[in-house]
């Protein structure tokens, strides 16, 4: 057995090592008062998740919070990274808040300081108020001043407390793989809809960014995922079908964030739907940072395809792959740490937000041998290292996830846990990755 051959002295000094969850994967969204998503209703819907699963009870992290960050503590970590349930602070998106909800995340917070462990916190990881989603969700142009409201009373009840916020979790997977793909909710293929959710998503952030700026709140960043985009063949063809998909997927978050526009690769097919007065909104967008965080698991295989924009298609690669079906690539991450530094962000301390992979991890003899898991954190964190030596300004790295939780669409197989979770039993059994990182980060 390999353990992770980092240790933390191998990292600057301050280097934040966390853990990432999210509250529908996790908490239990049936209980303690929290309102319907569109989560709930997309996976009541048949043929959108694996045996049509839900969050409905998820890992009772509601019940079991206590022990959940008591593991994240033992395993040496620094910081959570979790996410609050817009419906359970808020039932109806918008008006009365739910006091029982508002009590559980006050108490999470509380225990997170008590246990050392800086609380990150995101406002949106994909768990839409049903009644938002009823009135057009993201397309819709009233969205920005919504969530606005709802940070406002994030900001008045923990704002004092919180160590860093994001507001929106991967905005790629808000906009596209939810109104393009129709992979996640609310299920949408159209064009339309994924270029009015794009913008409307950004516009959001930077409208939250300036209400938690409004309460004096520091240490406010933005969470974007990212993925390496290999053409298929070196043809002209395939390398302007790649360099389209590092477009929409990588660049064009960046690209308002931090340039104030659209990239032309992106606007070619998607500005005819963009909503009407939007290039006068980059000056809510660009609300300046105090961080960037990247999400970054794998890499894909693009080859030009003769259909509509953006008229290309992801082809298997080769082995390894995750349980999800992912390449393994760790050289991506360095790729996105430092061209990000290099094309956007300069001096702006980056974290790595979420890295991890899904395996088919089962117990024997009361132990979890999941050596792949570790294999991949090894390689992605000498990846870090590598950014690190190159300039970039990286600052910290979460691995996704502390338990095996709700994979979305994928439902609860597909384990990205450094803790086990029996999903019968709701028993959590720490794996060899969790031990090996509290090997690598509590020092003897
Ligand atoms: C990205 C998301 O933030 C998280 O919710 C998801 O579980 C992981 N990646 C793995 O797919």
């Amino acid at each position: 057995m390999t353990a992770i051959t980092h240790t933390r002295d191998d990292f600057p000094d301050g280097f934040v090592f966390g853990t990432a969850t999210s509250a529908y994967q996790i908490e239990g969204h049936a209980q303690g008062g929290a309102g319907p998503t569109h989560w709930d209703s997309f996976a009541a819907t048949p043929g959108n998740v694996e045996r049509a699963e839900n969050g409905d009870l998820a890992c009772d992290h509601l019940h079991r919070w206590e022990a959940d960050l008591d593991m994240i503590r033992d395993a040496g970590f620094d910081s959570y990274r979790f996410s609050m349930s817009w419906a359970r602070l808020l039932p109806d998106g918008r008006g009365t808040p739910n006091a029982e909800g508002l009590a559980f995340y006050d108490r999470l917070i509380d225990g997170m300081l008590e246990r050392g462990l800086k609380p990150a916190a995101t406002l949106y990881h994909w768990e839409m108020p049903q009644p938002l989603a009823d009135m057009g969700g993201w397309r819709n142009a009233d969205m920005p001043a919504w969530f606005g409201d709802m940070t406002d009373l994030v900001a008045r009840k923990f704002g004092d407390r919180l160590w860093s916020v994001a507001p929106i979790n991967e905005p790629w997977c808000v906009a596209w793989l939810s109104h393009f793909m129709g992979v996640h909710a609310p299920g949408l293929r159209d064009i339309r809809a994924t270029a009015r959710a794009i913008h409307h998503v950004l516009k959001s952030h930077g409208t939250a960014i300036g209400v938690m700026r409004g309460h004096g709140m520091t240490n406010l960043g933005a969470v974007c995922n990212f993925e390496y985009p290999h053409p298929l063949t070196d043809s002209p063809e395939d390398v302007a079908a790649a360099d389209r998909y590092d477009g929409f997927y990588n660049r064009v978050f960046l690209s308002g964030l931090f340039h104030g526009r659209y990239p032309d690769n992106v606007l070619e097919g998607l500005e005819p739907h963009l909503p009407s007065g939007w290039q006068d909104d980059f000056g809510v967008i660009q609300a300046p940072l105090d961080w960037l965080g990247l999400n970054y698991y794998t890499c894909k295989r693009i080859a030009h395809d003769d259909t509509a924009w953006p008229a290309l298609k992801e082809v298997d690669g080769p082995p390894p792959h995750t349980q999800m079906g992912w390449e393994i690539y760790p050289e991506g991450l360095h790729h996105f740490l430092t061209r990000t530094a290099t094309d956007y962000t300069g001096d702006l301390p980056l974290y790595v937000t979420e890295n991890g992979m899904a395996n088919p991890d089962v117990i024997r003899d009361g132990r979890i041998d999941d050596q792949p898991r570790i294999d991949y954190l090894n390689s992605h964190l000498a990846s870090v290292r590598r950014a690190l030596d190159d300039g970039a300004p990286v600052k910290g790295y979460y691995v996704w996830s502390l338990m095996d939780n709700y994979e979305w669409s994928r439902g609860y197989d597909q384990r990205f846990g450094l803790v086990h979770v029996d999903f019968d039993t709701l028993e959590r059994t720490p794996k060899a990755s969790w031990h090996a990182v509290r090997d690598m980060l509590v020092s003897a």
